[in-house]
């Protein structure tokens, strides 16, 4: 590796351990890469590319280790793992309960997206930030994604902090994911890594996500997540008997309120809101409240996603 590319290695480092964004070579396609245990790093990510939805992201490490530090590997997902890993093959695997990982990173699943980059420029980067870095495509929301540097300056230039340069990546589509739930593997997107090469090593088919029974859908609330009793939208103020998820300035003091961002920034709400809904859902169960009142979040920037997921929190049937 070139001194060069040590420095930016380094300064990029530097960026992502202070809660920037850099875009990143892998061997499928440029990803977008912030600390996948901040917040509001994970959230800055999700206003740059313009998600109207929080998906949830892939966290990128550097090998099986740091993997088991965040979720728990099977027997099956090891096996997966010894094969594939470095390269194409993302794991979606239960996530550890004491993991430290942004709950934002995956959305509220109780699953998270692991994958080891078969790359040396991500595997320095992940080796020297030493924490896994969440990781989508580096464009914006709905266009194709980059493999080559200058897709990344073009799409995304002016938002993010730093792109390292790698040349165009050699495999060019994202990597296949793949959902390990105990002896099941579920195909949940094809990619980098064909399925017939993965049921090789498996032994068995892969169900696909549409014959699997319970298609993932990802992006949803689970309801062990979902607020307890109800979410009432659009609360200009709470009930006696409501804990509050407030925003902006609040005027009345109520004894059962979380701010999502007292000062009406969005990006701090978007990297409050899983932890603090998750949060008020407790306080609902030991305090015996009806629900939980929200107020209005505006529509703009990341408001689109926050209010995306807090009206699917609030429609039972989504559950
Ligand atoms: O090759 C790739 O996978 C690239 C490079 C940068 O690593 N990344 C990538 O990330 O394609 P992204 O965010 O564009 O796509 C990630 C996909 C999304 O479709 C998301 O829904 C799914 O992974 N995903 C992430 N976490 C999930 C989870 N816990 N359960 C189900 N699907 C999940
Ligand atoms: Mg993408």
């Amino acid at each position: 590796m070139s001194l060069n590319l040590k420095t930016d290695i380094r300064a990029a480092a530097d960026i992502i351990r202070s809660g920037g964004l850099v875009a990143m070579p892998t061997e499928t396609v440029y990803g977008l890469a912030a600390d996948a245990t901040d917040d509001s790093a994970v959230a800055r990510i999700f206003e740059a590319k313009g998600r109207p939805q929080f998906n949830p992201l892939i966290i990128h490490v550097s090998g099986p280790d740091m993997a088991k530090r965040y979720v728990n590997i099977s027997p099956l997902a090891e096996k997966l793992a010894a094969h594939f890993w470095p390269g194409p093959l993302t794991l979606v695997l239960p996530r550890r309960p004491d993991s430290d990982l942004s709950l934002l990173v995956s959305a509220g699943l109780d699953t998270v997206a692991v994958r080891m980059p078969n790359h040396a420029i991500a595997q320095a980067l992940i080796a020297a930030v030493d924490r896994p870095l969440a990781a989508p495509s580096a464009n914006r929301s709905g266009t194709i994604s980059p493999t080559r540097p200058e897709h990344v300056r073009q799409s995304l230039g002016a938002c993010i902090d730093m792109i390292i340069d790698g040349g165009p990546c050699l495999i060019g589509v994202e990597s296949t994911i793949v959902k390990v739930d105990g002896e099941m593997s579920v195909l949940l997107r094809p990619g980098g890594i064909a399925r017939d090469e993965i049921e090789g090593v498996l032994g068995a088919p892969l169900s696909s996500r549409d014959n699997s029974g319970h298609p993932e859908a990802p992006g949803m609330l689970k309801s062990h997540y979902a607020p307890c009793a109800s979410l009432r939208l659009n609360a200009a103020s709470p009930d006696a008997d409501e804990a509050f998820l407030g925003f902006g300035a609040t005027a009345h003091i109520h004894p059962y309120t979380l701010n999502l961002s007292e000062s009406g920034d969005l990006r701090e709400a978007a990297a409050n809101l899983f932890a603090h809904l998750r949060r008020l859902d407790e306080i609902c169960r030991e305090e015996n409240l009806a629900g939980i009142a929200a107020a209005p979040i505006p529509g703009l920037g990341l408001g689109e996603a926050i209010n995306d997921r807090l009206e699917r929190a609030s429609t039972r049937e989504l559950k």
